[in-house]
């Protein structure tokens, strides 16, 4: 398994360029079942994530292949609508499969899904927003049994914007007749992605980014090429990066408007960050002022994938900051990985107590999940000495060969 070995103590200075956005992708290829022609996506990021929906989609009788960095996809002969738990284990979001095979064929077996280790994640909303069309769904033997031979549009009222369960209703819904509206969805910007997908192979979905969308049933979509959007999470955890080393860069191909959140806060934690269309720059040059209250929100509000990046920059900034953790009940994972290096955290059910140390030392850690990966990544690069990162398939799921940007950037960083 592969390890990062990281140098700390260097500033980040340059230019990197923000792929597509993993969460933005993984909907896209399951909703690209929808259509029984070609897909084409440009510059589809090979995050490992990415690879196994791919191998599902095949799995169900689609063709792939990469023609250099875009994606073709023909679902022509696809047949299958059943998903094995071999597939489903290693990628949460195979549980997207639901709406675009119950739309497409009426039918949809697939397994529990695996995935991120940051809470029980359960998949009542989506479940319970299927049989409010009138699907008929059955959880037996690990399995989720779906038939929609009797589908009707009609009205979803989601108890939580679940960003997961929005997108499958909005997928079941487009080769649906009639006009579906989900009430309380989620506002994250890759469903208004998925939204613009779906409308460019001829769907009618509208409203995505409010917590109203609406969705008209037509008969068949068409082939379509696609540029799914920037990664925000990417460009948020190279952001904090250079928060935390100090240095100046500058991210290309990012949307600063899906990072008002986080870019707030680094100003008033004492960054210069300016944005220049698709650019964002951010400076720091000086030790950073702590933020006393972050809270994980949905979006608009603190994404709980940038939390343990944030948290890792609260352990080297100076005062005392609490973040509390809405969204997942175990996501304070770096938590002992990060004590190791010398910070100094409490943690009380979803909430953490950061006091700010003067410098966190390297240290052999392992990456819990994803995103305490990258904070980990993040811990690195500012800590004096030596910092091993294990089980880095982890930071892989989301992030493309994290250490060669960061390296452009001036890091001492190698896969081993
Ligand atoms: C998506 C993102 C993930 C991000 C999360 C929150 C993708 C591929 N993943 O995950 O990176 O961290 O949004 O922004 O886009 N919930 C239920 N029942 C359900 C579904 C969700 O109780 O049926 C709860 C979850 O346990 C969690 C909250 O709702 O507490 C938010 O989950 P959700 O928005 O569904 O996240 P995902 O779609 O899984």
């Amino acid at each position: 398994m592969d390890t990062f070995y990281i140098k700390g103590g260097n500033t980040l200075n340059g230019s990197v360029f923000i792929p597509s956005a993993k969460n933005a992708l993984l909907p896209i290829l399951a909703g690209s079942i929808m259509c029984d022609g070609k897909v084409y996506i440009k510059n589809c990021s090979k995050f490992s994530d990415v690879k196994y929906m791919i191998k599902i989609l095949e799995e169900l009788g689609a063709k792939t292949n990469y023609e250099q960095n875009d994606l073709v996809i023909d679902s022509s002969k696809a047949k299958k609508f059943y998903v094995p738990e071999e597939y489903t284990k290693k990628v949460r979001s195979s549980i997207f499969m639901l709406g675009p095979l119950i739309t497409r064929f009426g039918f949809a077996k697939v397994a529990y899904p695996g995935g991120c280790n940051i809470g029980t994640r359960p998949i009542d909303l989506h479940i319970k927003g299927l049989k409010a069309l009138n699907v008929k769904i059955e959880e037996k033997h690990g399995y989720i049994y779906c038939d929609a031979r009797n589908i009707t549009a009609g009205e979803v009222h989601l108890d939580f914007p679940s960003v997961g369960a929005t997108e499958n209703i909005i997928m079941a819904s487009v080769l649906t007749k009639g006009i579906t509206r989900i009430y309380n969805a989620a506002k994250e910007p890759e469903i208004e992605d998925l939204q613009n997908f779906i409308n460019a192979m001829g769907g009618k979905v509208k409203g995505a980014g409010t917590s109203t969308i609406e969705i008209e049933g037509v008969k068949k979509l068409h082939d379509v090429y696609y540029a799914p959007m920037s990664d925000r999470i990417i460009s948020g955890t190279y952001l904090i990066a250079c928060a935390a080393t100090g240095g100046k860069i500058e991210l290309t191909n990012a949307i600063s408007e899906h990072n008002t959140a986080l870019i707030s806060k680094l100003k008033q934690s004492g960054c210069k960050v300016s944005v220049k269309s698709d650019k964002i720059i951010l400076e720091a040059s000086h030790k950073l002022k702590s933020i006393p209250k972050i809270e994980t929100l949905p979006y608009p509000g603190f994404p709980t994938d940038l939390q343990s990046q944030m948290l890792t920059l609260q352990t080297i900034s100076k005062g005392t900051s609490v973040i509390i953790e809405n969204l997942f009940e175990t996501r304070f994972k770096i938590y002992t990985e990060l004590t190791k290096m010398g910070a100094n955290i409490i943690i009380k059910d979803r909430m953490a107590l950061i006091h700010g140390v003067k410098n966190l030392f390297g240290a052999s850690v392992t990456a819990p999940d994803l995103r305490s990966g990258a904070g980990l990544v993040i811990a690195g690069l500012c800590a004096d000495g030596y910092t091993i990162i294990n089980d880095i398939y982890h930071i892989d799921r989301g992030y493309l060969k994290i250490e060669e940007d960061l390296q452009k950037l001036g890091a001492e960083i190698k896969r081993e």
